[in-house]
């Protein structure tokens, strides 16, 4: 087998064998395979797709690249979550410490921004001392001490979409169903949880930009997982309104706090609950109240054990941006669209995200959203309220969100968040 004859098969349009799939898995992982090859081959499953098999053979040979986890330790049902990536999207953070409380552990290994997109890591290292780099021990501890971890995946679970992942990121090869679905599922499986819910984020914010697509890729990773014997579930939310009211690391971090204390955006709660639920219920816990655990104390108690134990002081006053600038309704009404994806690169633009990988981040940087789609505006009120360090980054900002959200003479109301679900 050579990486010619692999990148020929798939440029035809033909299908790869399992043999070609683990040879160019592994020769890419030890660097046999240049880049160059890889990047040709990642465009070629782009532009042709691949078979069920194809995907389900890609993503055995990615787990098989590196180390799996093993939870059995743990000696409670281990469940994590994992969203396609959108816009505000910061329901792990009050997500896992929620389902701690119900005594079922929550193994959330994640990743940091990249594009319009924010990293999980990013936003808790905008709390001071937060610690993402744990060891396998310590995240096995701290399991079942208190149930929920949320660390950086370490360098030997699934090498090869490392890799992979870096590379589409420069080859505009990430929008592919069988590539994104083995990107995650490969991680995911290797993490060794008994049950993944799966948040596939549909619409402007979201690589699935339509309904039919994020379906497909729903799909997709469900037969994956179940396939490994991983009870798998998956919700298709909506992701053409950015969620929340906050986009940007340490705001973020803020609105999650809200919504462990009670309060906070009522999609964000809603979704928070949602996929407690789904998560809850693949530990054979349906007998018990998420809702209630967020108004109670009960969510907020395990977070606060959850950041004390990686290390994050609690108490301490998140970090604010230095400069903000505000951007107005011209006339009264109801706001009617507001565009998820201009959001995003707005605030990846005031310093939310990074150009490239190893960039550092500006925890304060972001955007605050002060009318959502369906609420009323006066003239002259303010809409966002952009967050940054750098005062030179507001025009490309608002450059960014211009003619990207409306005011309408009618009252508008925004769409359901849970679009369908997949078990
Ligand atoms: N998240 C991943 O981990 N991989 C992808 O390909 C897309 C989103």
């Amino acid at each position: 087998i050579t990486a010619v004859d692999v990148i020929r098969t798939k440029r035809d349009g033909g299908e790869l064998s399992t043999a070609q799939i683990d040879w160019i898995i592994d020769a890419y992982t030890k660097g046999a395979v240049a880049d160059e090859q890889m990047s040709a081959l990642a465009m070629a499953i782009f532009l042709n797709g691949a078979k069920p098999r194809e995907i389900a053979d890609w993503t055995a040979a990615m787990i098989h690249s590196g180390i799996t986890l093993n939870l059995a330790g743990v000696g409670k049902p281990c469940v994590d979550k994992h969203s396609t990536g959108g816009v505000g999207d910061k329901i792990t953070l009050p997500l896992a410490p929620l389902v701690a409380v119900f005594d079922v552990a929550v193994p959330q290994l994640s990743g940091r921004g990249l594009g319009h997109t924010g990293g999980t890591l990013d936003k808790l290292e905008s709390i001071p001392g937060f610690k993402v780099d744990l060891t396998e021990d310590e995240v096995i501890e701290q399991l079942k001490e208190i149930g929920a971890v949320i660390c950086a995946a370490t360098g030997d679970l699934a090498p090869a979409d490392k890799k992979l992942y870096a590379l589409r990121d420069i080859t505009s090869t990430v929008e592919s169903i069988p590539l994104i679905a083995s990107s995650i599922m490969c991680k995911k499986i290797a993490e060794g949880a008994d049950a993944i819910v799966l948040d596939v984020k549909v619409g402007s914010g979201a690589f699935m930009k339509d309904f039919a697509q994020a379906r497909e890729l729903a799909e997709t990773m469900v037969r994956l997982g179940r396939d490994h014997d991983v009870d798998t579930r998956a919700l298709l939310t909506d992701m053409s309104i950015p969620l929340g009211r906050t986009a940007g690391n340490a705001l973020e971090v803020r609105e999650s706090v809200e919504v462990l204390a009670g309060g906070g955006p009522e999609d964000v709660v809603e979704l928070t609950v949602e996929l407690a639920k789904e998560m809850l219920a693949a530990a054979g816990r349906m007998d018990v109240d998420p809702a209630a655990a967020l108004k109670d104390g009960r969510a907020m108690d395990a977070w606060r054990k959850m950041v004390a134990a990686q290390g994050g002081d609690v108490d301490a006053t998140l970090p604010v941006a230095q400069e903000f600038e505000e951007i107005k309704a011209e006339t009264g009404g109801y706001i009617s669209e507001m565009d998820a994806y201009a959001v995003g690169v707005a605030a990846w633009r005031l310093g939310a995200g990074r150009e490239r990988q190893g960039q550092p981040v500006q925890a304060g940087a972001g955007i605050e959203i002060l009318k959502t789609v369906g609420e009323q505006v006066q003239a002259g009120e303010a809409v966002f309220r952009l967050h940054t360090d750098t005062p030179a980054r507001f025009p490309a900002a608002m450059e960014t969100l211009a003619g990207q959200w409306k005011v309408g003479a009618e009252p508008a109301k925004r769409g359901p968040i849970i679009l369908d679900r997949i078990v």
